[in-house]
């Protein structure tokens, strides 16, 4: 038994907010933003826009691709550092937006690479028998918890969701999946807040998204040119055997580097960090939504989807589309 993706979908917040914006907040430059990152503009919450009501119209929309209802589903997980609530967790709170009942529902946190994790466990559900119709989300309102005079964070994220259904199937579907972790880098990247702190740390508003971009960005090409070797040597498969890359749109440095290691064309790579920004672990479901509608994806396809992210983390999907 395998799992296969039967429906994606997305939403992506009203207001848009473009480079020249940012320049009227914080000292910097479209030419900046642009020429480091390949960020032009990018979506934020706002006007009770939430985590659950993003993840709700992506999932409604991805469900609707599939040709399922909410009866159908019976296993919902989100991948989320950003959830509406403590608990309960962003998947039971997503259950109850949709009407479902009764399936477990739960939560993933591992920051950028929360949608691979997710998938990764829904597959698993899936090829055990325990599911058959699995619903995951990866959504993110990081635009909350970001410094907005810290220039060099601020410039980078943005808000969305993206969902896909799973469902049972003969043949793959999802190949494989490879996750990873390394806690020594958890001070590259982080939100010092919590419960530990009490959460009087996270009212007052002092805190937000910590970054040493130069370290990260080195770390993250490291390991995604090593996880693109690992997934492909899985599978006995080559480079040539790929059609598209899903990259996380965190910065298109990064991404064109991550091509370049797998020698493929820049026309093989599904590119949203323009418009949307870095939207965490929303970006890799999104960039699959927005490939599959606008018909450049198609039925047959192998996609190597891959992120990283705060932890660090990081992980791959080969998927047969
Ligand atoms: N506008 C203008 N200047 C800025 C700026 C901004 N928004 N942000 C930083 N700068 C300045 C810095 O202050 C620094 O100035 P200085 O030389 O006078 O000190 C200069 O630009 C260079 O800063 P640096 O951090 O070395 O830039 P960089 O080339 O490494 O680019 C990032 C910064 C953040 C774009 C880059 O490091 C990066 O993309 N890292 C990966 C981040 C990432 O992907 N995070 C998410 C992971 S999921």
């Amino acid at each position: 038994m395998y799992s296969k993706i039967a429906g994606t979908g997305r939403c992506l917040p009203k207001k848009v907010l473009s480079n020249a914006d940012l320049e009227k907040i914080v000292d910097t430059t479209d030419e900046w933003i642009k020429s480091r990152t390949g960020i032009e503009r990018r979506h934020v919450v706002s006007d009770g826009e939430t985590t659950g009501t993003l993840s709700e119209h992506a999932a409604r929309q991805a469900m609707e691709a599939a040709a399922v209802g909410p009866a159908d589903i019976d296993l919902i997980v989100i991948g989320t550092t950003t959830p509406d609530q403590v608990f309960p967790n962003m998947g039971c709170l997503l259950q109850a937006r949709l009407d479902i009942h009764g399936c477990p529902a739960f939560s993933i946190e591992a920051a950028c690479t929360g949608f691979i994790y997710a998938l990764s466990i829904a597959d698993q559900f899936v090829r055990d028998g325990k599911a058959k119709c699995a619903l995951v989300v990866g959504a993110e309102t990081l635009t909350n918890i970001i410094d907005w005079s810290d220039r060099a964070t601020c410039v980078l994220f943005g808000d969305g969701a993206g969902a896909v259904v799973l469902q049972a199937s003969d043949e793959p579907g999802i190949m494989s999946t490879h996750l990873h972790a390394d806690g020594r880098y958890k001070d590259l990247l982080y939100f010092p807040s919590g419960v530990g702190q009490g959460l009087d740390s996270i009212r007052e508003g002092q805190n937000a998204v910590r970054m040493k971009g130069n370290e990260v960005f080195k770390v993250a090409v490291n390991t995604l040119g090593a996880i693109v070797e690992e997934t492909l040597s899985a599978n006995k498969m080559t480079r040539a055997d790929l059609d598209w890359l899903i990259p996380h749109q965190a910065n298109i440095r990064i991404i064109k580097a991550t091509a370049r290691k797998l020698g493929m064309s820049m026309d093989q790579v599904i590119l949203t960090v323009k418009d949307h920004g870095n939207t965490s672990t929303a970006s890799v479901p999104m960039a699959l939504d927005v490939a599959v509608r606008d018909g450049q994806i198609k039925r047959g396809d192998v996609l190597l989807l891959e992120a990283f992210g705060g932890g660090f983390t990081w992980g791959s999907a080969l998927v047969r589309y």
